[in-house]
């Protein structure tokens, strides 16, 4: 039987990146490049991030085909990450998949980035539809029930930062550097998680809407006293950010199971998925309710080329396909009856 190949390209943020996937879950290449220039501004500069993708991205796909010993012609199909993002940088991932597909004469797909780090657990493991899901990354941290391909309702959301823009800022007041949710968790593992008494936002509040800013200005508050253990201060935050997330998880998993009384998962996704400590504290949470956790393998849970590869895929497989006229969104939330 004829095997399907999806090639896809990650361009929406500080990663330049491109994969290749086939029809039976084998991820034959992933090439991430992820832009230096941004370490000195302690954030993502957007100019900058456009220009490098741009320098980048040629060279990006041609090793991901290389490593895959595939040409274009045996492509099925290509996608792009083609937003939520930086708008510069999407607008070179989309335009480069589009003109991929225009010479090979193959589909475009314009994937929305926040469902490609939603699908990226089934490309390693079955989960079947419909999820509880916790999507946090640098830009976003929501709430939602994934119910299919392009079918989410979202059932809460920050109202102010997202959690990974808390491990960064956190990360930025105490000199750790970009990107800081990585280097925060490996001070936080030498240090004591109650030795600052840190607030927990929103907690016991009705909902599944989340809030990061009360969190991150009570750190900033013992920063500035100048007088503070870095490991157990970010033993503290990442413990204060858990017990946010998994109780706001409670009450959609109360929701989740009136909705889908037949869901069995939850699944944890984008870049702070990479935290060990949320990993655990949430396969804790699921197997006290009586469900599965998934969540990406650690390196699929940062930007790459692979979760677009294999939500491309799925798309592929739905015959789900754009025309080359598709406009970049630098704004597309999941639930169309959401806003973010
Ligand atoms: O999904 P992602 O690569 O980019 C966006 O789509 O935003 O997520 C990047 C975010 C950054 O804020 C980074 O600090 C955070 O994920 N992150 C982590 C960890 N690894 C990455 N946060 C906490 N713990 C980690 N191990
Ligand atoms: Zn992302």
């Amino acid at each position: 039987m004829c095997i399907m190949y999806v090639l896809g390209i990650e361009s929406s943020c500080d990663e330049t990146a491109c994969a290749i996937v086939d029809d039976k879950k084998n991820l034959l290449s992933s090439v991430v490049w992820t832009q230096p220039e941004h370490t000195e501004f302690g954030g993502v500069v957007p100019e900058i991030a456009a220009r490098a993708h741009l320098e980048k991205i040629q060279s990006i796909v041609k090793t991901a085909l290389d490593q895959s010993k595939l040409n274009f012609s045996d492509l099925s199909a290509v996608a792009a990450s083609a937003g939520p993002g930086l708008i510069g940088g999407v607008i070179v991932g989309v335009m480069t998949a589009k003109a991929i597909a225009s010479v090979h004469n193959i589909p475009f797909i314009a994937i929305n980035h926040l469902e490609a780090h939603s699908l990226t657990p089934r490309l390693e493991k079955d989960v079947p539809f419909p999820y509880l899901l916790l999507l946090t990354s640098g830009g976003h941290c929501q709430i939602l029930i994934c119910y299919g391909i392009g079918k989410f309702k979202r059932l809460g959301a920050t109202i102010d930062d997202s959690a990974g823009e808390a491990f960064d800022k956190v990360a930025k007041m105490i000199g750790l550097g970009y990107p800081g949710g990585p280097k925060v968790e490996k001070e936080a593992k030498e240090g004591n998680p109650k030795a600052y008494d840190l607030p927990r936002p929103m907690v016991g509040k009705p909902g599944c809407d989340l809030s990061f800013s009360g969190l991150k200005t009570a750190v900033r508050r013992i920063v500035e006293t100048g007088d503070y253990n870095t490991q157990d201060l970010c033993a503290s935050f990442q413990q204060a950010v858990l017990d946010s997330l998994c109780s706001r998880l409670k009450n959609a998993i109360k929701i989740f199971k009136k909705e889908c009384p037949n869901g069995t998962n939850i699944v944890v996704a984008g870049g702070v998925a990479a935290n060990q400590a949320l990993r655990s504290a949430i396969e804790n949470l699921a197997s006290r309710y009586g469900l599965k956790f998934s969540a990406p393998p650690l390196k699929l849970c940062t930007d790459n080329g692979a979760m677009v590869a294999w939500a491309g895929m799925e798309h592929h497989l739905l015959g789900d396909y754009n025309s080359l006229d598709f406009q970049p969104r630098p704004r597309w939330p999941l639930d169309p009856n959401t806003n973010r």
